[in-house]
């Protein structure tokens, strides 16, 4: 049986995390981490956590320093993760990236900080042989892998899979890049392991492995969301120093800098966001490929202006209306179509408006379009992660469209962030209701969703 972890010796531990590599530990982790420490006294001899973590601070420690970050990262990946990124990626960064360096005459540099077992750096090393297979003078490539997992590192070194993630790339892909061996496995060509390099680094205490903005791309995707804001901030800042003029940072679909960094403006690419190194704004567009559906052109928008009022996209209302409120107005009336059209079309102009991707899901929702608002809204809370009644409407969609594992912690977000949504912006949602009612109502719908998508707790 596991032993349990003292209070103190939870704090102890959760510190030398945070110090050593970022990672925050809540309460919800504590049991998992009680039984990693539990295995690792065992392994290493020591008696309790107070003599573990002096054997980790001691200059032999460090073969044990490894163990524990390899046993308490998170290593899920597989290749071609979250495909709007993936469709971002090849139709419209990649192609910016290589163009502007042939153009220049010069290397390429991607990192991929956090690859864990290597299917993201090998997924960007396709897909940019991709994009250079349709130039006629491609640039020179590179993709740097960091982790700080060596367990991670050399399953990425061996570029041998298996299982799940081959079931979730693109058969394609597979087809193309990979070549399947006698024993099932598949092991990556050499022609994309040529342009991949792995390294050990710590994204929170090692100086980043580049110089100053040498690098043309950073994809750092599920690795912040185990970071506390401050180690987000200063690692993006980092990121920021080693970016190129222009360059793209891609960040997971529900990592965003909202109140993180304004070093960056973000671009609504196709279905998914990525931001961009803030400054130079200068670059060259890749020319469309005949057949190939041009991306609408990206809008610089500044993060800390995402709220700003749209420009006008096309006269639809009084002129003293802007094209949002025209939506709002519409909104308020009743007239859900109309207002859904009116967002719609505010988002052609601004693909980062917060507040019309709000719009255009509650209207949506209010047609009884549940499964068509869910993705405005996730869009919507992206964008502002404190829209409370974002979040609300949110979970509202995805209760609806039988999606209770999501719409729980969508409901405990509500339940955060409403008390701090003014008042005015909340007055639909409350029916009457005081605030207070409406949070705990989040409160009780949340376990009910747990409940719903957890068969053991509702006693199954
Ligand atoms: C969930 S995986 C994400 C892998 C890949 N980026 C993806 O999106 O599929 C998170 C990775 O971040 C790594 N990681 C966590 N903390 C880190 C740190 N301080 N420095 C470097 N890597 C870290 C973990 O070892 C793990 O491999």
């Amino acid at each position: 049986m596991t032993r349990p972890l003292a209070p103190a010796d939870f704090e102890l531990l959760r510190e030398y995390l945070r110090r050593t590599a970022g990672l925050e530990f809540d309460e919800g982790r504590r049991a998992g981490l009680a039984s990693i420490i539990d295995e690792r006294l065992t392994a290493s001899g020591q008696p309790d956590v107070g003599r573990y973590i002096e054997r980790l601070a001691h200059p032999d420690g460090g073969v044990e320093r490894q163990r524990l970050l390899d046993a308490v990262t998170i290593q899920e990946t597989h290749f071609h993760r979250a495909r709007p990124q993936i469709e971002a990626l090849r139709r419209q960064i990649l192609p910016d990236v290589l163009t502007r360096a042939a153009n220049q005459g010069r290397e390429v540099v991607v990192w991929s900080a956090g690859c864990s077992t290597g299917e993201e750096p090998f997924t960007l090393a396709m897909l940019m042989l991709e994009v250079a297979h349709r130039m006629s003078n491609p640039p020179k490539m590179r993709v740097v892998g960091t982790d700080v997992s060596t367990a991670a590192l050399q399953v990425a070194g061996a570029a041998t899979y298996s299982g799940r993630t081959i079931d979730l790339a693109e058969p394609d892909a597979v087809d193309r890049w990979l070549v399947r061996e006698a024993d099932g496995t598949y092991t990556v060509k050499d022609e994309v392991r040529r342009l991949v390099e792995f390294a050990h680094h710590n994204l929170v205490t090692d100086p980043p492995p580049f110089a100053l903005r040498s690098v043309d791309l950073v994809v750092c995707r599920h690795v912040s969301i185990y970071f506390s804001r401050d180690t987000t901030r200063s690692l993006v800042s980092r990121f920021r120093d080693v970016l190129a003029p222009s360059g793209w940072l891609l960040m997971g679909p529900a990592e965003s800098l909202w109140q993180v960094s304004d070093a960056f403006s973000l671009e609504a690419v196709g279905e998914a966001f990525a931001y961009r190194s803030a400054g130079d704004f200068s670059r060259a567009r890749p020319p469309a490929k005949p057949g190939q559906t041009s991306p609408p052109p990206p809008r610089r928008a500044p993060v800390a202006a995402v709220k700003a009022p749209p420009p006008a996209p096309r006269p639809v209302a009084p002129a003293r209306l802007s094209p949002i409120e025209a939506a709002q107005a519409a909104f308020d009336t009743g007239a859900y179509a109309q207002a859904a059209e009116l967002a719609a079309a505010v988002l052609l102009v601004d693909p980062v408006s917060s507040a019309a991707y709000l719009l255009l899901g509650h209207s949506l929702l209010n047609q009884g379009d549940n499964g068509g608002a869910v993705e405005p809204l996730q869009r919507a809370v992206f964008l502002d992660p404190l829209a409370g009644h974002a979040h609300f409407l949110l979970a509202v969609a995805l209760s609806a469209v039988g999606r209770s594992k999501q719409a729980a912690p969508a409901y405990r977000a509500a339940a955060t962030t409403l008390p701090g949504v003014p008042p005015e912006t909340v007055r639909r949602m409350l029916d009457g209701r005081r605030l207070q009612e409406l949070v705990q109502l989040c409160r009780r719908l949340a376990d009910e969703a747990d409940g719903g998508a957890d068969p053991i707790r509702r006693g199954a």
